[in-house]
């Protein structure tokens, strides 16, 4: 367990990669979160993660050889973060959920991912899918002490290794949940009791190197405060996604920043999206005509999702968000966590992480002088 005796934020090791703050920036898709939030946030001393999924879409020919263009993108986007980021750490996200995940995480080990981080399903057999001459650290995110364990024992038996850290993803998170719609407001659920059940889970396990698997706090993480919290509580560094989508340097189109900076508690919804999960998002015409049953696909360009059926589907979840990272609002939503009202004005990655650090100082103090 990290020390809290001190006022500085413990660094974070993951595999071979020390961290100098314990933060990991949120893999977010469909190009929310690219080269340029991943090397800002590497540089500033965190993990910066691309996403993996339809990260094609900068690329021309992305309608027409989606896969292709994501796997070019792919390979693009990391080398690029890599040049930018100073030597700071690169990850990338993959949801299991991809039809095309087996692809995409040998896609990342082969392009230079340092930590390959994946969820939205288990990522049971993810140590199988990494080329040999790779040797990326593997983070399965997991909703449940349960998970955790599963997912452990499961990568112990079959490929003779832990996970080099798991993320703990609890229910005010952004994007896809891993929970059901009526356990979302659930205090069992809240990430306060998450994390130490998961901690629980992991600890007849070891990493690769002999220590205990260092495990994540993520969703409704917002300030540095928050930070000691979780650290306090046996977290070894957190997650967040919400924050660094309100940075200059997040990949996504001003508008869907601005989004982020006008959204009230009363904007904030959950969806039932079509990769099998609820997700939450902002409000807004696109979702209100979905959810009359106006909105339906009525071909499937990208085949994603293994759980899409087109002709079931409300609506294109890919349409939706690549029009929403471009801006188009009305022809699609945004993704955002549970504290999205909260963002108040759009900063740099370098100001964010000096605030976060600062926050945690300042509760680290209060604490130990109390
Ligand atoms: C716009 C957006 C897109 C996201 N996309 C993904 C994704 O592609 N894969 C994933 O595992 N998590 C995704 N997430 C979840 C984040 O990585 C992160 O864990 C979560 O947002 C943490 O909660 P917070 O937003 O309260 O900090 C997304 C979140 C947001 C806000």
């Amino acid at each position: 367990m990290p020390s809290t005796t001190s006022l500085t934020p413990p660094t974070l090791t993951i595999g071979d990669i020390t961290l100098r703050l314990p933060i990991i920036q949120g893999g977010m898709g469909v190009g929310i979160s690219m080269a340029g939030l991943a090397s800002a946030v590497a540089a500033a001393g965190g993990l910066g993660v691309i996403a993996a999924v339809q990260i094609g879409i900068i690329e021309a020919d992305f309608h027409l050889n989606p896969l292709e263009a994501t796997l070019r993108a792919l390979r693009q986007q990391v080398q690029t973060a890599k040049d930018r980021s100073g030597g700071g750490p690169i990850g990338v996200n993959v949801m299991v959920a991809l039809n095309n995940y087996d692809i995409i995480v040998k896609a990342a080990a082969e392009a230079g991912a340092d930590i390959i981080i994946s969820g939205a399903g288990l990522p049971l057999r993810l140590p199988g899918l990494v080329p040999e001459g790779t040797d990326p650290a593997l983070v399965p995110i997991v909703s449940s002490g349960r998970a955790a364990g599963i997912v452990a024992r499961r990568w112990v038996e079959h490929y003779d290794r832990a996970p080099d850290a798991v993320v703990v993803e609890g229910p005010l998170a952004g994007g896809h949940l891993g929970f059901k719609p009526e356990q979302i407001d659930d205090p069992r659920y809240a990430l306060e009791n998450l994390v130490p059940e998961v901690i629980e889970a992991l600890r007849p396990f070891r990493t690769r190197r002999g220590t205990p698997i260092p495990v994540i706090a993520a969703g409704g993480v917002y300030t540095g405060a928050d930070i000691y919290r979780f650290i306090k509580m046996g977290a070894a560094g957190v997650q967040m996604g919400t924050r660094f989508v309100a940075t200059h340097e997040c990949d996504a189109s001003d508008r869907f920043k601005q989004a982020y900076l006008a959204a009230t508690k009363d904007d904030v919804t959950i969806i039932q999206s079509p990769v099998g999960l609820p997700g939450r998002a902002l409000k807004g015409r696109f979702i209100e005509r979905s959810r009359e049953g106006k909105k339906r696909p009525y071909t499937c360009t990208y085949h994603c999702l293994k759980a899409c059926d087109y002709h079931k589907a409300p609506y294109c979840i890919s349409m939706a968000l690549i029009n929403a990272q471009k801006g188009y609002l009305d022809a699609g939503f945004v993704f955002c966590g549970a504290n999205v009202w909260r963002v108040d004005r759009l900063v740099s990655v370098q100001e964010l992480m000096d605030e976060l650090e600062a926050g945690y100082r300042e509760a680290a103090a209060r604490d130990q002088a109390a």
